[in-house]
Protein backbone atom coordinates (compact mmCIF):
# COMPACT_ATOMS: atom_id res chain seq x y z
CA UNK A 1 0.00 0.00 0.00
CA UNK A 2 1.08 3.67 -0.14
CA UNK A 3 1.22 5.55 2.90
CA UNK A 4 3.09 8.39 4.71
CA UNK A 5 6.52 7.45 6.50
CA UNK A 6 8.27 9.45 8.76
CA UNK A 7 12.07 8.14 8.52
CA UNK A 8 13.35 10.69 11.53
CA UNK A 9 12.06 13.38 13.82
CA UNK A 10 12.21 16.59 11.89
CA UNK A 11 10.34 18.98 9.53
CA UNK A 12 7.58 17.96 8.03
CA UNK A 13 8.96 18.21 4.82
CA UNK A 14 10.77 15.27 5.16
CA UNK A 15 8.23 12.77 5.37
CA UNK A 16 8.21 10.23 2.35
CA UNK A 17 5.75 9.09 0.11
CA UNK A 18 6.50 4.98 0.09
CA UNK A 19 4.93 1.55 -0.93
CA UNK A 20 4.60 -0.31 2.34
CA UNK A 21 3.22 -3.60 3.67
CA UNK A 22 -0.62 -3.43 4.55
CA UNK A 23 -0.37 -3.82 8.23
CA UNK A 24 -2.46 -7.11 9.56
CA UNK A 25 -5.06 -6.83 12.25
CA UNK A 26 -3.77 -8.44 15.25
CA UNK A 27 -6.27 -9.39 18.36
CA UNK A 28 -8.62 -6.81 19.46
CA UNK A 29 -8.00 -4.68 16.05
CA UNK A 30 -10.01 -3.68 13.13
CA UNK A 31 -8.30 -3.32 9.48
CA UNK A 32 -9.82 -0.24 8.02
CA UNK A 33 -9.46 1.18 4.00
CA UNK A 34 -9.10 4.66 4.69
CA UNK A 35 -11.52 7.16 2.30
CA UNK A 36 -10.08 10.14 3.92
CA UNK A 37 -7.57 10.92 6.78
CA UNK A 38 -8.21 13.78 9.27
CA UNK A 39 -5.51 16.41 9.78
CA UNK A 40 -4.54 18.21 13.03
CA UNK A 41 -2.00 20.18 14.87
CA UNK A 42 -0.51 17.55 16.62
CA UNK A 43 0.37 15.36 13.33
CA UNK A 44 2.84 17.61 12.69
CA UNK A 45 3.87 18.32 16.38
CA UNK A 46 4.17 14.29 16.27
CA UNK A 47 6.63 13.79 13.03
CA UNK A 48 8.82 17.13 14.59
CA UNK A 49 9.54 15.06 17.53
CA UNK A 50 7.78 17.87 19.41
CA UNK A 51 4.72 15.84 20.51
CA UNK A 52 4.14 13.94 24.05
CA UNK A 53 4.35 10.70 22.05
CA UNK A 54 7.17 9.73 20.23
CA UNK A 55 6.64 6.35 17.95
CA UNK A 56 9.41 4.07 17.18
CA UNK A 57 10.90 5.23 13.55
CA UNK A 58 9.88 4.87 11.27
CA UNK A 59 6.29 5.13 11.66
CA UNK A 60 3.21 6.30 9.41
CA UNK A 61 1.82 9.42 11.01
CA UNK A 62 -1.82 10.47 11.33
CA UNK A 63 -4.35 9.91 14.51
CA UNK A 64 -7.70 10.44 12.59
CA UNK A 65 -9.67 8.98 9.63
CA UNK A 66 -13.38 7.87 7.99
CA UNK A 67 -12.90 4.32 5.83
CA UNK A 68 -14.70 1.07 5.54
CA UNK A 69 -13.75 -2.24 7.28
CA UNK A 70 -12.35 -4.79 5.32
CA UNK A 71 -11.06 -7.32 8.13
CA UNK A 72 -11.48 -8.33 11.63
CA UNK A 73 -8.68 -9.62 14.25
CA UNK A 74 -8.97 -12.38 16.72
CA UNK A 75 -12.03 -11.78 18.98
CA UNK A 76 -13.54 -9.02 17.10
CA UNK A 77 -16.99 -10.04 15.94
CA UNK A 78 -18.11 -6.51 14.70
CA UNK A 79 -18.35 -3.50 13.13
CA UNK A 80 -19.67 -6.19 9.75
CA UNK A 81 -17.21 -5.87 7.00
CA UNK A 82 -18.22 -3.02 4.61
CA UNK A 83 -19.24 -1.00 7.91
CA UNK A 84 -17.76 3.09 7.20
CA UNK A 85 -16.29 3.89 10.47
CA UNK A 86 -14.41 6.86 11.63
CA UNK A 87 -12.02 5.96 13.79
CA UNK A 88 -8.82 7.57 15.97
CA UNK A 89 -5.69 5.71 15.78
CA UNK A 90 -3.51 5.58 19.15
CA UNK A 91 -0.48 4.08 17.41
CA UNK A 92 -1.10 6.59 14.51
CA UNK A 93 -0.97 5.05 10.92
CA UNK A 94 -3.95 7.30 9.21
CA UNK A 95 -1.79 8.84 6.42
CA UNK A 96 -2.11 5.43 4.48
CA UNK A 97 -4.12 3.32 2.17
CA UNK A 98 -5.02 1.34 5.11
CA UNK A 99 -5.02 1.27 9.18
CA UNK A 100 -5.42 -1.20 11.95
CA UNK A 101 -6.90 0.65 15.05
CA UNK A 102 -8.25 -0.98 18.39
CA UNK A 103 -12.16 -1.71 17.76
CA UNK A 104 -12.88 0.53 20.97
CA UNK A 105 -11.64 3.55 18.53
CA UNK A 106 -14.18 2.79 15.58
CA UNK A 107 -17.51 4.39 15.55
CA UNK A 108 -20.20 3.61 12.41
CA UNK A 109 -20.92 6.52 10.57
CA UNK A 110 -23.83 6.60 7.89
CA UNK A 111 -23.75 9.04 4.36
CA UNK A 112 -25.34 12.11 6.46
CA UNK A 113 -21.21 12.83 6.25
CA UNK A 114 -18.94 13.54 3.54
CA UNK A 115 -15.93 11.37 4.14
CA UNK A 116 -13.50 14.52 4.56
CA UNK A 117 -15.82 15.81 7.16
CA UNK A 118 -16.32 12.65 8.93
CA UNK A 119 -12.06 12.19 8.64
CA UNK A 120 -11.70 14.96 10.58
CA UNK A 121 -14.69 14.88 13.25
CA UNK A 122 -13.21 13.71 16.22
CA UNK A 123 -10.21 14.97 17.27
CA UNK A 124 -11.24 18.72 17.01
CA UNK A 125 -15.07 18.20 17.61
CA UNK A 126 -14.03 15.96 20.25
CA UNK A 127 -11.12 18.02 21.68
CA UNK A 128 -13.88 20.73 22.27
CA UNK A 129 -17.07 18.57 23.49
CA UNK A 130 -15.02 17.23 26.02
CA UNK A 131 -13.02 19.87 27.42
CA UNK A 132 -16.16 22.18 27.56
CA UNK A 133 -18.02 18.94 28.96
CA UNK A 134 -16.32 16.61 31.32
CA UNK A 135 -13.95 19.12 32.26
CA UNK A 136 -15.42 22.69 32.29
CA UNK A 137 -19.01 21.90 33.15
CA UNK A 138 -19.91 24.47 31.01
CA UNK A 139 -23.82 25.76 32.13
CA UNK A 140 -26.09 27.73 29.38
CA UNK A 141 -25.74 31.44 29.65
CA UNK A 142 -22.11 31.26 30.84
CA UNK A 143 -19.75 33.45 28.24
CA UNK A 144 -16.60 31.66 26.88
CA UNK A 145 -13.83 33.28 24.85
CA UNK A 146 -12.54 31.12 22.47
CA UNK A 147 -8.56 32.10 21.41
CA UNK A 148 -7.61 30.93 17.96
CA UNK A 149 -11.47 30.72 17.05
CA UNK A 150 -10.91 29.87 13.43
CA UNK A 151 -8.01 26.67 13.69
CA UNK A 152 -9.61 23.29 13.77
CA UNK A 153 -10.28 23.13 17.74
CA UNK A 154 -11.73 26.51 18.01
CA UNK A 155 -13.82 26.40 15.28
CA UNK A 156 -15.30 23.62 17.05
CA UNK A 157 -15.52 25.57 20.26
CA UNK A 158 -17.37 28.10 19.20
CA UNK A 159 -19.85 25.74 17.61
CA UNK A 160 -20.13 23.53 20.43
CA UNK A 161 -20.25 26.28 23.28
CA UNK A 162 -23.36 27.38 21.24
CA UNK A 163 -24.76 24.11 21.03
CA UNK A 164 -24.67 24.15 24.88
CA UNK A 165 -25.91 27.87 25.10
CA UNK A 166 -23.45 29.36 26.51
CA UNK A 167 -22.64 32.99 24.47
CA UNK A 168 -19.24 33.26 22.69
CA UNK A 169 -16.27 35.31 22.17
CA UNK A 170 -14.01 34.25 19.67
CA UNK A 171 -10.60 36.06 19.19
CA UNK A 172 -9.24 35.15 16.11
CA UNK A 173 -5.77 37.17 13.92
CA UNK A 174 -7.33 38.63 10.62
CA UNK A 175 -10.81 39.46 9.55
CA UNK A 176 -11.74 36.53 7.87
CA UNK A 177 -10.86 34.20 10.16
CA UNK A 178 -12.89 36.56 12.58
CA UNK A 179 -15.60 36.69 9.84
CA UNK A 180 -15.31 32.65 9.78
CA UNK A 181 -16.22 32.40 13.40
CA UNK A 182 -19.04 35.08 13.29
CA UNK A 183 -21.01 33.08 10.72
CA UNK A 184 -20.62 29.61 12.72
CA UNK A 185 -21.99 30.82 16.05
CA UNK A 186 -20.15 33.55 17.90
CA UNK A 187 -21.75 36.39 19.45
CA UNK A 188 -18.59 38.67 19.56
CA UNK A 189 -15.55 38.14 17.94
CA UNK A 190 -12.08 39.92 18.51
CA UNK A 191 -9.18 40.49 16.49
CA UNK A 192 -6.48 40.31 18.79
CA UNK A 193 -3.83 40.95 16.17
CA UNK A 194 -5.67 44.85 15.93
CA UNK A 195 -7.41 45.11 19.31
CA UNK A 196 -6.38 44.60 23.07
CA UNK A 197 -7.91 41.48 24.10
CA UNK A 198 -8.21 42.20 28.15
CA UNK A 199 -10.18 45.87 26.98
CA UNK A 200 -12.69 44.19 24.48
CA UNK A 201 -13.10 41.19 26.22
CA UNK A 202 -13.97 43.52 29.40
CA UNK A 203 -15.71 45.79 27.47
CA UNK A 204 -18.31 43.00 26.10
CA UNK A 205 -18.59 41.60 29.39
CA UNK A 206 -19.20 44.72 30.95
CA UNK A 207 -15.90 43.83 33.50
CA UNK A 208 -17.58 40.74 34.47
CA UNK A 209 -14.86 38.94 32.60
CA UNK A 210 -15.41 35.47 31.25
CA UNK A 211 -16.64 32.04 32.94
CA UNK A 212 -14.58 30.04 30.43
CA UNK A 213 -11.64 30.27 28.31
CA UNK A 214 -10.43 27.80 25.70
CA UNK A 215 -6.85 28.35 24.85
CA UNK A 216 -5.64 26.26 21.82
CA UNK A 217 -3.27 29.14 21.43
CA UNK A 218 -0.35 29.09 24.87
CA UNK A 219 1.75 32.22 25.03
CA UNK A 220 0.28 35.84 24.92
CA UNK A 221 -2.84 35.08 24.97
CA UNK A 222 -3.29 32.78 27.86
CA UNK A 223 -1.67 35.35 29.78
CA UNK A 224 -3.94 37.69 29.02
CA UNK A 225 -6.80 35.30 29.46
CA UNK A 226 -5.67 34.98 33.23
CA UNK A 227 -6.86 38.32 33.43
CA UNK A 228 -10.14 38.37 32.21
CA UNK A 229 -11.53 35.30 34.33
CA UNK A 230 -14.65 35.53 36.35
CA UNK A 231 -14.65 34.35 39.50
CA UNK A 232 -15.04 30.65 39.57
CA UNK A 233 -13.80 30.96 35.82
CA UNK A 234 -12.47 27.86 34.11
CA UNK A 235 -8.87 27.95 32.19
CA UNK A 236 -8.97 24.98 29.94
CA UNK A 237 -5.88 24.44 28.68
CA UNK A 238 -5.82 22.43 24.79
CA UNK A 239 -2.34 23.37 23.60
CA UNK A 240 0.35 26.00 22.29
CA UNK A 241 -0.10 26.74 18.97
CA UNK A 242 1.83 29.74 19.67
CA UNK A 243 4.93 27.80 20.60
CA UNK A 244 5.30 28.94 23.77
CA UNK A 245 4.09 27.49 27.04
CA UNK A 246 2.93 29.87 29.16
CA UNK A 247 3.20 30.31 32.93
CA UNK A 248 0.65 31.10 35.46
CA UNK A 249 1.15 33.85 37.82
CA UNK A 250 -1.13 31.39 40.58
CA UNK A 251 -1.61 34.92 42.54
CA UNK A 252 -4.25 35.86 39.83
CA UNK A 253 -6.05 32.30 40.16
CA UNK A 254 -5.78 32.88 43.98
CA UNK A 255 -7.52 36.53 43.50
CA UNK A 256 -9.87 35.36 40.98
CA UNK A 257 -10.75 32.36 42.50
CA UNK A 258 -10.83 30.51 39.02
CA UNK A 259 -9.14 27.23 37.93
CA UNK A 260 -6.65 25.90 35.70
CA UNK A 261 -8.03 23.27 34.05
CA UNK A 262 -5.64 20.89 31.44
CA UNK A 263 -7.79 19.02 28.70
CA UNK A 264 -5.75 15.95 26.80
CA UNK A 265 -8.80 14.05 24.61
CA UNK A 266 -6.43 11.63 23.83
CA UNK A 267 -5.82 10.03 27.27
CA UNK A 268 -9.58 10.96 27.83
CA UNK A 269 -10.78 8.37 24.50
CA UNK A 270 -7.87 5.68 25.81
CA UNK A 271 -8.84 5.71 29.85
CA UNK A 272 -13.40 6.07 29.20
CA UNK A 273 -14.36 4.28 26.62
CA UNK A 274 -17.83 4.79 27.32
CA UNK A 275 -17.68 8.19 27.47
CA UNK A 276 -16.27 8.54 24.79
CA UNK A 277 -18.43 6.48 22.97
CA UNK A 278 -21.38 8.49 24.35
CA UNK A 279 -19.53 11.30 23.28
CA UNK A 280 -18.76 11.08 19.60
CA UNK A 281 -23.02 9.86 19.75
CA UNK A 282 -23.38 12.94 20.52
CA UNK A 283 -21.36 14.85 18.12
CA UNK A 284 -22.79 12.78 15.19
CA UNK A 285 -26.44 13.92 16.76
CA UNK A 286 -25.25 17.56 16.74
CA UNK A 287 -24.21 17.23 13.29
CA UNK A 288 -27.55 15.68 12.10
CA UNK A 289 -29.18 18.18 14.19
CA UNK A 290 -27.20 21.32 12.14
CA UNK A 291 -25.26 22.38 15.35
CA UNK A 292 -22.15 21.65 14.18
CA UNK A 293 -20.07 21.17 11.10
CA UNK A 294 -16.88 20.54 9.95
CA UNK A 295 -15.55 22.83 7.88
CA UNK A 296 -12.94 21.51 5.67
CA UNK A 297 -10.69 24.40 3.69
CA UNK A 298 -9.45 21.95 1.26
CA UNK A 299 -8.47 18.69 0.85
CA UNK A 300 -4.74 16.94 -0.61
CA UNK A 301 -4.15 13.83 -2.16
CA UNK A 302 -2.09 11.30 0.36
CA UNK A 303 1.23 11.71 -1.42
CA UNK A 304 1.04 15.54 -0.37
CA UNK A 305 0.28 15.48 2.68
CA UNK A 306 3.57 17.52 3.75
CA UNK A 307 1.80 20.74 2.25
CA UNK A 308 -1.23 19.88 3.96
CA UNK A 309 0.78 19.87 7.09
CA UNK A 310 2.72 23.43 5.93
CA UNK A 311 -0.88 24.78 5.62
CA UNK A 312 -1.86 23.93 9.20
CA UNK A 313 1.39 25.05 10.86
CA UNK A 314 1.92 28.13 9.01
CA UNK A 315 -1.19 29.56 10.49
CA UNK A 316 -3.13 29.96 7.10
CA UNK A 317 -5.83 27.08 7.90
CA UNK A 318 -9.22 27.87 8.42
CA UNK A 319 -11.39 24.99 9.89
CA UNK A 320 -9.52 21.67 9.04
CA UNK A 321 -8.06 19.91 6.02
CA UNK A 322 -8.33 16.59 4.37
CA UNK A 323 -6.38 13.69 2.96
CA UNK A 324 -8.15 11.80 0.56
CA UNK A 325 -6.55 8.29 -0.24
CA UNK A 326 -8.19 6.04 -1.76
CA UNK A 327 -12.57 7.96 -2.38
CA UNK A 328 -13.22 11.51 -3.36
CA UNK A 329 -15.98 12.92 -1.90
N1 LIG B 1 -5.33 18.90 24.43
C1 LIG B 1 -5.79 18.14 23.44
O1 LIG B 1 -6.35 17.07 23.65
C2 LIG B 1 -5.62 18.65 22.04
C3 LIG B 1 -6.36 18.14 20.96
C4 LIG B 1 -6.22 18.72 19.69
C5 LIG B 1 -5.32 19.77 19.52
N2 LIG B 1 -4.57 20.19 20.55
C6 LIG B 1 -3.62 21.30 20.43
O2 LIG B 1 -4.33 22.50 20.18
C7 LIG B 1 -3.53 23.37 19.41
C8 LIG B 1 -4.32 23.83 18.20
O3 LIG B 1 -4.67 22.73 17.39
P1 LIG B 1 -5.56 22.96 16.10
O4 LIG B 1 -5.70 21.63 15.44
O5 LIG B 1 -6.77 23.74 16.42
O6 LIG B 1 -4.56 23.86 15.24
P2 LIG B 1 -4.90 24.95 14.12
O7 LIG B 1 -6.07 24.52 13.31
O8 LIG B 1 -3.64 25.23 13.41
O9 LIG B 1 -5.34 26.23 14.97
C9 LIG B 1 -4.43 26.83 15.85
C10 LIG B 1 -4.71 28.32 15.91
O10 LIG B 1 -3.71 28.87 16.77
C11 LIG B 1 -3.45 30.20 16.37
N3 LIG B 1 -2.01 30.49 16.38
C12 LIG B 1 -1.42 31.46 17.09
N4 LIG B 1 -0.10 31.48 16.88
C13 LIG B 1 0.15 30.51 15.97
C14 LIG B 1 1.34 30.05 15.35
N5 LIG B 1 2.53 30.60 15.61
N6 LIG B 1 1.23 29.03 14.47
C15 LIG B 1 0.06 28.45 14.21
N7 LIG B 1 -1.12 28.84 14.78
C16 LIG B 1 -1.06 29.86 15.66
C17 LIG B 1 -4.06 30.38 14.99
O11 LIG B 1 -5.14 31.28 15.13
P3 LIG B 1 -4.94 32.84 14.95
O12 LIG B 1 -4.14 33.06 13.69
O13 LIG B 1 -6.33 33.31 14.83
O14 LIG B 1 -4.23 33.29 16.19
C18 LIG B 1 -4.56 29.02 14.58
O15 LIG B 1 -5.80 29.12 13.89
C19 LIG B 1 -2.25 22.60 19.06
O16 LIG B 1 -1.23 22.97 19.98
C20 LIG B 1 -2.65 21.16 19.28
O17 LIG B 1 -1.55 20.34 19.61
C21 LIG B 1 -4.71 19.67 21.81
Amino acid sequence: MHAILCDNYGPVDTLRYAEIASPSPDTGEVLVKIHAAGVNFPDALLVQGLYQAKPQLPFVPGMEFCGEVVALGEGVNSPAIGQRVIGFNPHFGAFAEYTVAPVQCLYPVDSAISDSQAANLLCAHGTAQHALTQRAHLQPGEQVLVLGAAGGTGLAAVQIAKAMGASVIAAASTPGKCELAKTQGADHVINYAREDLKDRVREITHGAGVNVVYDPVGGDAFDTSCRVMARGGRLLVIGFASGRIPSLPVNLALVKEFSVVGVFWGNFVANDAAQSAANVAELLQWHREGKITVSVERSYPLAETAAALNHVVSRRVTGKVAITVSRAD
